[in-house]
């Protein structure tokens, strides 16, 4: 297990990392001047520690393997792929959330997680676990920006925008949570390309006012870099623990055969290939902006298919 967490972490690590070489090709004078983390658990570095909400992870075993060997609040027992991602752009050790307390603006310079665990695209999602909506997630990055400019002045603050690095990965909660769960939306969305063409118009959302932000907010025209995004798809959903162990316990006669339910996974590549598509209209529709696709299906799917060679034996 421990093995394969690891791999996990240096694949995700290593398609991050080819990300920057068409941000870099696009722009070889602009360093990445911060990292901005919008989504769920997979990147949520504690913002949920403070609200009333089942969702938390600031207890152990998380954290286990976080280099302070505290729970932080991120939903794993070591680093996240942010973290290893602004490490790798020599910016910090590890992405903080914006919410941290003891962090002054001057630690938040490089960039913050304003992701909720449990949240996903549809507002549904979060509200029914009490956590962070998207809307809500970027309005805190709105406040954020006001103090950044506060703290540094308009040009500084700026450029950090200007030049800074989205990542954006959600959607897994919506799909479990509220297409698979509960039965609120399968009976407005019929089909299950319709529900995701109404998360791909939340996240379209999403992204295009990222895009203005702080030309809006600072009611100037400061020239407006492309503002880089990464948008992670979905993992093969049908193949996750909890969706396996929901299958076993629905079967009848009950099995102990733990196996992926196929049709999830199939969603789950619908979705992506719809993913795919929009963020190749976006990039060449929305003005200056840059898109990369961030592939977790595959890596997770080889290593389900493959475990040893990612030596793991058992689970
Ligand atoms: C980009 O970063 C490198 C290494 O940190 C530095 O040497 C270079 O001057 C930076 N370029 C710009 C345009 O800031
Ligand atoms: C926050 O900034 C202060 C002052 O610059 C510094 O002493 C402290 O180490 C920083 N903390 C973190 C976690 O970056
Ligand atoms: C986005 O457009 C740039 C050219 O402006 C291109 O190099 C890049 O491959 C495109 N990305 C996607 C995901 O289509």
């Amino acid at each position: 297990m421990e093995n394969g967490k690891l791999a996990i972490s240096f694949l995700l690590f290593s398609t991050l990392l080819s990300l920057f070489h068409p941000f870099a090709a696009a722009e070889p004078s602009k360093n990445i001047s911060a990292v901005f983390a919008f989504g769920d658990s997979t990147l949520d570095a504690g913002n949920n520690n403070d609200l009333p909400t089942l969702v938390r992870a600031d207890h152990p075993p998380y954290g286990r393997d976080f280099p302070s060997r505290v729970p932080t609040g991120r939903f794993t027992n070591g680093k996240l792929i942010t973290d290893f991602l602004v490490s790798a752009l020599g910016l910090r050790d590890v992405l903080p959330t914006h919410s941290d307390r003891s962090l002054t603006m001057a630690n938040l310079t490089t960039g913050a997680s304003f992701a909720s665990g449990g949240s996903g695209l549809d507002d549904l999602t979060a509200t029914t676990s009490s956590v962070t909506t998207i809307g809500r997630q970027v309005a805190n990055f709105e406040a954020y920006i006001w103090r950044l400019h506060a703290a540094l002045g308009n040009d500084e603050a700026s450029r950090i925008i200007r030049d800074a690095m989205f990542v954006i990965g959600a959607g897994s909660n919506d799909m479990i949570m509220n297409y698979y769960m509960l039965p609120a939306r399968r009976m407005t969305f019929t089909t299950v390309s319709s529900y995701h063409t109404f998360l791909l118009s939340q996240l379209r959302k999403l992204v295009s006012y990222i895009c203005l932000t702080n030309r809006n907010l600072m009611q100037q025209l400061y020239s407006v870099g492309a503002r880089k995004f990464a948008i992670a798809g979905l993992p093969p959903l049908g193949c996750l623990p909890l969706q396996v162990t929901l299958e076993t316990m629905r079967s009848s006669p009950p099995t102990l055969q733990r196996t992926c339910i196929n049709q999830q996974n199939i969603d789950s590549m619908a979705y992506n290939a719809l993913l795919q598509a929009s963020i190749r209209t976006w990039n060449n529709t929305l003005p200056n902006s840059k898109f990369v696709y961030v592939d977790i299906y595959n890596p997770l799917m080889d290593m389900v298919t493959h475990p040893l060679k990612y030596g793991r034996i058992a689970s």
